[in-house]
């Protein structure tokens, strides 16, 4: 098997913690040696994740509870199915032809109300291995119209058995972030899509009032937060004002268009944290 096989394998040895199944932008798996240290005497809680994208760090940290919640509605389709044990029976071939038409199907499926259903699960799982980038972006009309990507090859996982186990406890949402149901002993571990200070460009639509909405939400929360951000100067400001204790953190970053190499520098804010188990990994600022 080779080591590719062997990431996406859902057949793995008791207790090791099956990989991310999907491909999504952001992906946090790097930083679970760091938050590991940090969630261990608060394991006993819920952990909720209000943006939890690709589950890295849920599936990282391994907690018996969680609530994780992302605004895909698509995403959470695919765990809601994934938590009841998913196995795909659809042609998994890196092909155009069948990329483009099980891309219809998934569109058809949406304007049929079958948006929620396994099939709908198993191509939005074909799409994201298959589609340009892991790419998951709808036309004004609300149709996914990512393209077919170019890879040398792709392991695709057709039993996801592995997961049901794991994600057993868990429970998933698909809500804005402001609307979730948060117990007062919950740790929260928040991931918003990075602060972009110097475009005028929004990821994700996500701008600088949902940046401050996303921090006011947090300072109300009176149980452990980990908030993890670009550590730009008014977000570290933003968190700072609000009483959160920052640290600074070297995040890998992939060599990008101009061959600049240079980690980016991301920020983690916490609160309601014992400083100790907090601060044992970074450069406090
Ligand atoms: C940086 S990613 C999270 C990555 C994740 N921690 C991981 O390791 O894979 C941010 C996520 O926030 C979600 N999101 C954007 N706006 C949101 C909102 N208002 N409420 C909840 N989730 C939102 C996006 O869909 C995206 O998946």
């Amino acid at each position: 098997m080779s080591p590719v096989e062997e990431k996406q394998s859902t057949r793995l040895p008791a207790g090791v913690p099956p990989a991310p199944p999907l491909k999504w932008a952001g992906g946090k798996r790097w930083q679970v040696r760091y938050l590991q240290p940090v969630w261990q005497p608060h394991a006993h809680r819920r952990l909720v994740e209000p943006f939890c994208g690709g589950m890295s760090v849920a599936l990282g940290l391994r907690p018996q509870r969680a609530l994780l919640n992302d605004i895909n509605p698509h995403l959470i389709n695919f765990y809601d199915w994934l938590k009841r044990g998913l196995r795909l029976t659809i042609r998994l071939e890196h092909d155009p032809v069948v990329y483009y038409s099980h891309r219809a199907r998934f569109n058809t499926l949406l304007t049929t109300n079958g948006a929620r259903t396994s099939e709908a699960a198993a191509l939005f799982y074909y799409l994201n291995k298959t589609g340009y980038n892991g790419l998951c972006r709808f036309n004004s009309r609300g149709v996914f119209n990512v393209p077919f990507g170019k890879y040398k090859r792709i392991a695709y996982a057709s039993d996801f058995l592995a997961y049901k186990g794991v994600l057993g406890g868990w429970e998933f949402s698909s809500r804005d972030f402001e609307r979730l149901a948060v117990a007062a002993d919950d740790f929260v571990y928040a991931d918003p899509p990075y602060d972009v200070q110097f475009t005028k460009y929004a990821k994700e639509g996500f701008g600088w009032d949902d940046q401050v909405r996303t921090a006011t939400w947090l300072a109300r929360h009176p149980g452990p937060v980990v908030l993890v951000n670009q550590a730009t100067p008014r977000i570290r400001a933003l968190y700072a004002d609000l009483g959160f204790r920052l640290q600074r953190i070297r995040a890998p970053r992939r060599i990008n268009c101009t061959g600049d190499r240079t980690p980016a520098e991301e920020v983690f804010a916490y609160r309601n944290l014992d400083p100790a188990g907090a601060m044992v990994n970074g450069e406090e600022i």
